[in-house]
C-alpha cells in the first residue's frame, strides 16, 4: 500500500461555471477539485490550507468510513473544530475498499459554493472488477445557485415571516458545467458570458467499439435527478462502492450523496456526437433549472460539436413510481453479499417532518430538530466535557398509533437540540425513515440520507406508513445492496440496518444542503472508549479551548 498525498489550496475565485460570473470556492484553482486517486489499502493525506481570508472550512471524506481514524471525518461541529483562515489541516485516512466515493466540504452550507470533488479508488495490482471496461471517467452532478451560501443561510434562519426560501437552482452542472441563459432580462451587464470556455458543455470522448465506465454521482444541494445518454443504454454495476448485480437502465435517477458506476458502450453512429443530458425529478421540473447538458463524443468528431438531434426529454418528473422501482431493482452482486445479521438488537423509526420551532421553520426529526454544538462532539465525549451538549438523547420513535403521515401536522411539541444517540458498540441498528406530509398540503419530499462511518443494508422501501408487524417480514435479507446514502421517497419509508462497529461520532443526515441546515439530521455515538488518542490539531474551538492534549 501507497501514501498518496495532496497538498491543497481552498479559496475563494470568481468563476463562470453556468456562464454567470460569481464567487466560488476552489481548490488549486479549480472546482470541481482534483480527483483523489488510490489503490484499496493506500493512505490518502491531504494537507489542506484554508485561504479563504475570512470563513473557516473542513472537508469530509463521504463514504470513506475513517476506521481507526474518527477524527479525519471533517464533519466540523462533530469530529473537528473548523479550520480557520490561515490555517492547514492535515487529514489522513486508509481507502479500505475499492470503488467512487467524494468529498465535500462539511461546515455551513460551503459545499454548495463549489468545495467538491470525486475520490476514486482502485483494486489493488493483479485483481479485477467483476465487469469489464476499457476507460474510466468520473462525472459529478450538482445543482447551482447564483446566491451566496450566506445570503441563502441567512434567508433559512429568519423568523418564519420573513423567512426566504433557496428556491430552485439557476441551472445544474455536469461536471462542473452548466448553461445559464445569459439572454435573462434584469442581469448586470458583465455578469453572464454565453461564450466563455468555462460554461462550454462537458465532453466525454469515447472510441467506437470501446466500453466505459462512467462514475455518476450527485452531490446536488437540493436537487433529486435523472442522467441520460441518447441512444445508449446504460447497466449499473456499482452503488456508493459496492458491486451491484448489473441491470440496465435508460435513465439513472440519482440523489444527493449517492455515487454509482455505469457501463456504456460505444457502439453508435460513430460519425457524430450524443447528448448527456440531466433534469430535475421530484420536485417540480417546470419551475426548476433547464436540463444539464454535455457531450458523449464520438472520436474524431469534435468534442464541442452538438449532436444534430434535438435535446431528448428526460424522464416525467413526477413518476414516483419510476423512482421506487429504481431503488428496488438495486440489489447486491451474486457474488460479493454480504449477508446482514438476521435481526436488530434496537429499532429506531425516525418521523421526518418539517416544524415550526421558536418562530422558525425547521426540519426535524422525532420532532428533534437538530442544532449542531460548538464543542465537537468527539472531544466533548472523549473529554468528558458534559456540558457541552445536551445529555438527553432524542426519542427512538414517534407516535405510530396516532400519527397521520399524511396530513398537515402542527407538531407543536417540536423542539430544537444537539443531543445524540449513543450505541451500544457492535449491535445491530435498525433504522426506519418514515416520510411524511409537509407544512403544505398534499406534499411530501423527497429526502436523501446519508450515514457516515458505517455502510448499511438496504431492507426495504415501502408506500405509507411503516407497519412494524407486517413490514420487517418483508425486508430483504438474502441480498440487499450496501450503501450509504438512501433516498426516503414521498410518503414513504425507507429501512435500513447497520452494524454499530466503528469507534467515533457519525452524522446521519438529510444530504440536502438546506435540510440539513435547518434541522434534518442525528448523530451517533458508539466504542468512545476504543477511540485512539485525538490529534489535538481538531480542537481549539468551543469547550475544547484549554484542553491539553495528553499523549
Ligand atoms: Cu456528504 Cu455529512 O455528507
Ligand atoms: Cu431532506
Amino acid at each position: 500500500a501507497k501514501i498518496r498525498h495532496y497538498k491543497w489550496e481552498v479559496r475563494y475565485e470568481y468563476k463562470s461555471p453556468d456562464c454567470f460570473k460569481k464567487l466560488v470556492i476552489t481548490i488549486n484553482g479549480r472546482t470541481p477539485g482534483p480527483t483523489v486517486l488510490a489503490q484499496q489499502g493506500d493512505t490518502v493525506v491531504v494537507e489542506l490550507k484554508n485561504s479563504l481570508l475570512t470563513e473557516n472550512v473542513a472537508i469530509h471524506w463521504h463514504g470513506i468510513r475513517q476506521i481507526g481514524s474518527p477524527w479525519s471525518d471533517g464533519t466540523e461541529g462533530v469530529t473537528q473544530c473548523p479550520i480557520v483562515p490561515g490555517d492547514t489541516f492535515k487529514y489522513e485516512f486508509v481507502v479500505d475498499r475499492p470503488g467512487t466515493y467524494l468529498y465535500h466540504a462539511h461546515y455551513g452550507m460551503q459545499r454548495e459554493a463549489g468545495l467538491y470533488g470525486s475520490i476514486r479508488v482502485a483494486l489493488p495490482e493483479g485483481k479485477s472488477e467483476p465487469f469489464f471496461y476499457d476507460y474510466d471517467r468520473s462525472i459529478i452532478l450538482n445543482d447551482w445557485y447564483h446566491k451566496s451560501t450566506y445570503e441563502q443561510a441567512v434567508g433559512l434562519s429568519l423568523p418564519s415571516s420573513n423567512f426566504v426560501w433557496v428556491g430552485e437552482p439557476q441551472s445544474l452542472l455536469i461536471q462542473g458545467k452548466g448553461r445559464f441563459d445569459c439572454a435573462t432580462p434584469s442581469l448586470e451587464p458583465g455578469v453572464c458570458n454565453a461564450t466563455s470556455p468555462e460554461c462550454s458543455p462537458y465532453a466525454v470522448t469515447v472510441v467506437p467499439g470501446k466500453t466505459y465506465r462512467l462514475r455518476i454521482s450527485s452531490l446536488t444541494a437540493l436537487s433529486a435527478l435523472s442522467f441520460q445518454i441518447e441512444g445508449h443504454n446504460m447497466t449499473v454495476v456499482e452503488a456508493d462502492g459496492h458491486y451491484v448485480e448489473p441491470f440496465v437502465l435508460k435513465n439513472l435517477f440519482i440523489y444527493s450523496g449517492e455515487t454509482y458506476s455505469v457501463l456504456i458502450e460505444a457502439n453508435q453512429d460513430p460519425s457524430r456526437n450524443y447528448w448527456m443530458t440531466t433534469n430535475v425529478v421530484s420536485r417540480n421540473a417546470t419551475k426548476s433549472a433547464p436540463p444539464g447538458v454535455a457531450f458523449l463524443n464520438y472520436y474524431p468528431n469534435h468534442p464541442q460539436r452538438s449532436p444534430p438531434t434535438v435535446l431528448p426529454a428526460g424522464p416525467a418528473w413526477n413518476d414516483d413510481k419510476a423512482r421506487l422501482n429504481q431503488s428496488l431493482a438495486i440489489k447486491a452482486h451474486r457474488d460479493f453479499i454480504h449477508t446482514p445479521p438476521q435481526l436488530p438488537d434496537r429499532v429506531m423509526v425516525f418521523l421526518n417532518t418539517q416544524n415550526q420551532i421558536d418562530g422558525r421553520k425547521r426540519w426535524s426529526v422525532n420532532n428533534v430538530s437538530y442544532t449542531l454544538p460548538h464543542t465537537p462532539y468527539l472531544i466533548a465525549l472523549k473529554q468528558n466535557l458534559t456540558n457541552a451538549f445536551d445529555q438527553t438523547p432524542p426519542p427512538d420513535g414517534y407516535d405510530f398509533v396516532n400519527y397521520d403521515i399524511y396530513k398537515v401536522q402542527n407538531n407543536t411539541n417540536a423542539t430544537s437540540s444537539d443531543g445524540i444517540y449513543r450505541l451500544q458498540f457492535n449491535i445491530t441498528v435498525d433504522i426506519i425513515l418514515q416520510n411524511a406530509n409537509t407544512m403544505q398540503l398534499n406534499d411530501s419530499e423527497t429526502h436523501p440520507w446519508h450515514l457516515h462511518g458505517h455502510d448499511f443494508w438496504v431492507l426495504g422501501y415501502g408506500k405509507g406508513k411503516f407497519d412494524m408487524y407486517n413490514d420487517p417480514k418483508k425486508y430483504n435479507l438474502v441480498n440487499p445492496i450496501m450503501k450509504n446514502t438512501v433516498p426516503v421517497h414521498k410518503f414513504g419509508w425507507t429501512a435500513l440496518r447497520f452494524r454499530a462497529d466503528n469507534p467515533g461520532v457519525w452524522a446521519f443526515h438529510c444530504h440536502i444542503e438546506s435540510h440539513f441546515y435547518m434541522g434534518m439530521g442525528v448523530v451517533f455515538a458508539e466504542g468512545i472508549d476504543m477511540v485512539g488518542n485525538l490529534p489535538s490539531s481538531i480542537m481549539g474551538c468551543g469547550e475544547t479551548k484549554g484542553v491539553v492534549h495528553r499523549p
